[in-house]
């Protein structure tokens, strides 16, 4: 992967001056102005902010109150205690009441081209209205956790929204997950209730969402925790099929029957379930600490941790990163391609973008699908101004040509923002040049699922950029650079990022283990929450992300753990040994690189390997499974029996340049590694 263009990657890029003109914020005084007040007022920065919002109740004690200090107690962090509000009200009610109930919150697009949808405020809210009274009727209760698990549809928008009506705890698990891993964060998160649908397209691919449910409940109930209910929307048959045939599997034999496995005491459609319901919805009012949601992501030990996001400080956070982020307008068409099953799409697809009024598209498909150029129809199909993407999505597009993007017109693009993983500056200028004509700001904007929002990133009107830097902190966020020993780093240098204060979007615990919240995050460095990724500062300032410097990999935007993808392989009857890595990908950024020792006697066979694939595939996801697997006939390993992984990372990449090897138990292991690594790694 290229990661320096000559000449090109020291410049700094200025605001296109017709956007700073009219932004929120337009010049670095402005942002240093808003910066400043941030941390010496939080309470009137945010309290200002807050007053867009519609509160039942004001907050009854002090406005904003932490402990990030674990060696002074129990880590917390409270934002707006004792204020009441409802997140479904202020993203709907508050702006149909102002009138603007006919505005399209949403244009749905298909993975079919000739599938679309719109949505209006009004509409949205009257079936959340309705969809909130069917979870009622079911049982469903505040506090109670909801799981979904659906494809990119209106229908999720309107199951999220309504759990934050009645004060329920949605759970949504990515559509792309298999039984096992949907299983188990339907368990963790004690939901008894799934919604989900019958399938879903992704390109030519056909999701079975309802068997894999199905599969995953059987597994839940096997392990003494029953799912009483499972919704499903019925989505295949109201699409347009120019894929193969109907609720076919192109290149496969068998028809998809999504009635196979009903079980009539537990299954409902969601059309079923609406039925006789009313059309008003009284919000729960809730404290502003009441949970919204949890999401899981990847954990270096191994399993996944329920990140938890409350109410009234999310809002704030959501909403206001959303508005200065993209620097976003009354006229403005906003895309996000994220699917709502990571937290891009909770905070950039949903909450940010209604809480701002805000109109998007919502798409259902594939960059790829059917052809290439699809994510540039899209912009000119609905005069998309703001558009929001991945870079591993930036670099396979590029793959395909200037000319498949400059058919297009892209005049009503401003702004385009990059997210998931570090941006390599050649892809960083592709963006810029090619996508935005050079005409338009690229926003890098680095977070995480634990922030809520944006915690470092440009302003579109503001921040002259550099292509691979994620620029200067957001309002309220305090990095700091520390190193191995704790120590501060001041000025430019390097080290483990990580932020001395809260923000209101911050996560507030890890589900059910607020101990392990306050150890993944805050007992490395005391009085301050750990990102997990490493950072450098340059001269002006500017935070340069590098990426994570624990066991985690990231691929395609995804994180993953390298302790959860050993497991699976572990699982392997004929399986002695495994340590995974990552190694540079020239478009998904990284990928999974596994050295595998065999049992005795075992040979390292196609047959295996290919096991080995489906493993990962089963237990996780199949976007998790190696993209290479090579024989390890030993590890390296410290005396004292640690996997040496800083070497294996070295082999995976071909660099014979492997450092102090000082403390090595066997040396003779390492030539035998280079010998079997993998080609084309
Ligand atoms: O390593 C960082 C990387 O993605 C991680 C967070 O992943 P997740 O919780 O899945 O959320 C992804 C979407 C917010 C971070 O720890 N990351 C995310 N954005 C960037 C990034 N690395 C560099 N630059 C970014 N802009």
């Amino acid at each position: 992967m290229a990661t320096h263009v000559e000449g090109l990657v020291d410049e700094v890029y200025l605001p296109p001056a017709e956007l700073a003109r009219g932004a929120h914020c337009s010049s670095m005084e402005q942002y240093e102005q808003l910066y400043k007040q941030s941390i010496d007022e939080p309470e009137t920065f945010w309290g200002e902010i807050a007053k867009q919002f519609y509160w039942r109740q004001p907050p009854t004690g002090a406005f904003h109150e932490f402990n990030f200090d674990a060696s002074k107690g129990r880590i917390f962090v409270e934002w707006m205690k004792g204020a009441q509000t409802n997140m479904s009200y202020n993203c709907l009610d508050r702006h149909v009441e102002a009138g603007h109930g006919d505005q399209v919150a949403f244009y749905w697009e298909g993975n079919e081209p000739a599938d679309s949808a719109r949505l209006t405020y009004a509409e949205l809210l009257q079936r959340v209205k309705r969809f909130s009274n069917a979870l009622r009727s079911l049982g469903v209760r505040r506090s109670d956790s909801v799981a979904l698990y659906m494809p990119m549809v209106p229908e999720l928008l309107v199951a999220m929204l309504a759990c934050a009506r009645i004060g329920a705890v949605h759970s949504i698990v990515f559509g792309g997950y298999s039984s096992d891993a949907l299983a188990d964060r339907i368990l963790d998160g004690h939901c008894r209730l799934v919604i989900t649908a019958d399938g879903v397209w992704r390109g030519n691919k056909l999701i079975k969402l309802k068997h894999i449910t199905d599969h995953a409940v059987e597994l839940c109930a096997a392990r003494g925790h029953p799912v009483e209910r499972v919704v499903v929307v019925r989505h295949l048959p109201r699409l347009h099929h120019l894929v193969p045939s109907v609720g076919d599997q192109p290149g496969g034999s068998e028809p998809y029957n999504v009635k196979t496995g009903w079980n009539s005491g537990r299954d409902m459609w969601w059309d079923d379930a609406l039925e006789g319901v009313s059309d008003e919805c009284e919000p729960e009012w809730v404290d502003a600490e009441h949970p919204l949601f949890m999401l899981y992501t990847s954990g270096s030990t191994g399993k996944p941790k329920g990140v938890l996001h409350t109410t009234a400080g999310y809002m704030l956070y959501v909403a206001t990163t959303f508005k200065y982020s993209f620097d976003f307008h009354p006229e403005d068409v906003y895309w996000c391609t994220a699917d709502i099953g990571w937290i891009t799409g909770h905070s950039y697809v949903t909450y940010g973008p209604m809480l701002n009024r805000a109109t998007s598209v919502m798409f259902e498909g594939t960059p790829f699908y059917p052809t290439g150029d699809r994510m540039w129809e899209v912009i000119d199909k609905y005069a998309v101004s703001k558009f929001y993407t991945a870079p591993t999505a930036i670099r396979a597009l590029m793959r395909l040509g200037d000319e498949t993007v400059k058919r297009h017109s892209r005049q009503s693009l401003k702004v385009l923002g990059s997210v998931g993983e570090p941006i390599n500056p050649e892809a960083w200028l592709w963006y810029h040049r090619v996508v935005g004509d050079a005409r338009c700001a690229v926003v890098d904007t680095f977070w995480q699922t634990e922030t809520g929002g944006h915690v470092i990133t440009p302003l579109p009107g503001a921040t002259p950029t550099k292509p691979g830097s994620a620029c200067r902190p957001f309002f309220g966020v305090q990095p700091a650079l520390l190193d191995e020993q704790g120590e501060e780093i001041h000025g430019p240098g390097e080290g483990y990022l990580v932020f001395r204060r809260p923000w209101p979007g911050i996560m507030r615990t890890v589900f059910g283990n607020h101990e392990r919240f306050e150890t993944t995050y805050f007992k490395k460095f005391n009085g301050f929450y750990c990102t997990g990724d490493g950072a450098r500062r340059d001269e002006d300032g500017y935070i340069w992300v590098t990426g994570r410097i624990d066991d985690m990999l990231n691929v395609s935007g995804h994180l993953l753990s390298t302790a959860q993808i050993e497991s699976a392989l572990i699982e392997h009857p004929d399986v002695s040994e495994t340590a995974v890595v990552a190694a540079p990908h020239s478009v998904k950024g990284e990928c999974v690189y596994c050295f595998v020792t065999t049992r005795h006697g075992v040979a390292w066979t196609e047959q295996l390997q290919k096991q080995l694939i489906l493993k990962v595939r089963e237990r996780i996801a199949p976007f998790a499974a190696p993209d290479y697997l090579q024989y390890a006939p030993g590890l390296p390993k410290t005396r004292s029996g640690k996997i040496m992984r800083r070497v294996l990372r070295k082999i995976a990449q071909g660099d014979r340049d492997l450092g102090d090897l000082s403390t090595l138990a066997d040396p003779g292991v390492i030539e035998p590694l280079f010998e079997h690594r993998c080609a084309g790694a």
